[in-house]
């Protein structure tokens, strides 16, 4: 089944006949059952249920077609010899490993350290490291520690990630928006937004950003502004949540420091995620806090508290399978990345060539007022149209013309973006990217 989100479509629910007895309430819910953030996906993964044959620029998910079943059975024996040959376990402690129930903080924070030294120059303490149900614990984990009262805000550049936003909601903790231009985050702005949340009695405790290919604008940061971006929150005594799930997908001219990799002073917390890397059903992913606190201790220790109380520990077959993938790759995720970073290089260049040959200067609908951005690599495009792109054009979309897409307005909690729609093209083949750019010049065309 075709899916819009980074998830997948769950199936809809048989509708039950209710004879009697409780009746539930949505109003007597916590708001984030129904607020539109968590709602929308749903809804438009719903759409995209309905049309399965639509090409589907829809679904942020990863390239499928280097998937092997045979390689799972690989990664765990690599991980298993690794904890004999280099940790020296014997054979009931690594029986107890692969089965029991693990260490809260995870067991290959050690690999993943090891990753970030050779990918990210970052030098990074495994005991900082805690491993998470996916990137989406990790910030469900930061936020719920970091906001202690109704005091406390987030900050965020807009348009945001809507699992990022998501979070927000499950934990109660009201985000700011901070705007995002053509070089990611607008740094007066987030000036000007602390500024404002101060005025208004709150506490800005961090702000979240997306440095390399953001998910949905596809921008990133220049490194004179990552600096900057530095400075600023040391100067503001503000954290940063730094999510980093793309950078290995970059367009050839190499990849620009973490926010990371230059924070001298614990001032970023880093949000690690393998789904785009490894592959996104084990649910691994990981959080940097590094940060000491006052009585001892790291951060990363008040998280896995937190953790114990959520899921105790990340699987243990998916920490292995994820051990023993880094392993192979001698914990270089760039090497281990090299067909996929190809496949995105060439999809990303079949986008911006079928936009071009529909909407460009020489194509059939130049002057329609179609515009788009060029990101440097990742898995998105925002597109600009000359008329409102809500879910109803989707269902026209879909239903009218064969091709899937995501409003970007979802991105903004619905205060923006209502002209754009998020391209993304990763779990596409170049063909099908042809194809389905026609059939958005089809719908265009249709409505000027
Ligand atoms: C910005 C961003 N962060 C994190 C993730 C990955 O989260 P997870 O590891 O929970 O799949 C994604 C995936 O879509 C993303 O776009």
């Amino acid at each position: 089944m075709t899916s819009v989100s980074e998830r997948p479509a769950d199936a809809p629910a048989p509708r039950a006949t209710v004879l009697g007895g409780v009746r539930l309430d949505p109003s007597e819910l916590h708001a984030s059952v129904s607020d539109p953030c968590l709602t929308a996906m749903t809804l438009l993964n719903d759409i995209a249920g309905r049309h399965p044959d639509a090409v589907s620029f829809a679904a942020g998910r990863p390239y499928e077609g280097f998937y092997e079943v045979a390689a799972l059975g690989d990664y765990l024996s690599a991980f298993e010899r690794h904890l004999v040959d280099e940790l020296g376990l014997g054979p009931e402690a690594v029986r107890r490993t692969f089965f029991q129930y693990g260490r809260t903080k995870g067991f290959i924070h050690h690999l993943i350290a090891r990753h970030l030294a050779v990918d990210e120059g970052m030098a990074v303490d495994p005991e900082s490291v805690l491993v998470t149900t996916g990137c989406q614990e990790a910030m469900v984990l930061v936020l719920r520690a970091l906001c202690r009262d109704d005091r406390d805000v987030v900050l965020a550049a807009y348009p945001s990630y809507v699992g990022f936003l998501g979070a927000t909601r499950l934990v109660g903790v009201p985000v700011r928006p901070v705007a995002e231009g053509p070089g990611g985050i607008d740094l007066d702005d987030l000036a000007e937004q602390i500024r404002r949340a101060r005025a208004d009695g709150l506490r800005p405790r961090a702000c979240y950003v997306v440095p390399d290919f953001a998910n949905p604008g596809g921008v990133s940061v220049s490194e004179a502004d990552r600096r900057e971006l530095l400075e600023l929150a040391e100067r503001e005594d503000l954290l940063l949540l730094e999510d980093n799930p793309y950078s290995m997908f970059h367009g050839g001219e190499g990849r620009l420091p973490t926010l990371k990799s230059m924070d001298t002073g614990h001032r970023v917390i880093y949000l690690g995620s393998f789904a785009k890397t490894a592959f996104a059903g084990a649910r691994v992913g990981y959080v940097v806090a590094d940060q000491p606190m006052a009585g001892g201790g790291l951060f990363a220790d008040e998280l896995a508290k937190l953790k114990s109380m959520l899921t105790l520990n990340t699987s243990t077959v998916a920490q292995a399978v994820v051990g023993g993938f880094l392993l192979k790759h001698d914990c270089s995720v760039e090497r281990a990345t090299v067909r996929e970073t190809q496949v995105y290089r060439d999809n990303l260049r079949a986008v911006l060539t079928g936009l071009e040959k529909h909407f460009g200067d020489d194509g059939p609908l130049r002057g329609s007022g179609v515009s788009w951005n060029v990101p440097a690599g990742g898995m998105f495009v925002v597109v600009t149209l000359p008329f409102r792109a809500d879910d109803a054009l989707l269902a026209r979309s879909a239903e009218r013309f064969g091709v899937l897409w995501t409003p970007m307005y979802h991105f903004y909690a619905g205060d923006g973006g209502s002209h754009q729609i998020r391209l993304s093209f990763s779990a596409l083949s170049a063909e099908r990217i042809d194809v389905g750019i026609g059939r958005l010049a089809a719908l265009v065309a249709d409505r000027v």
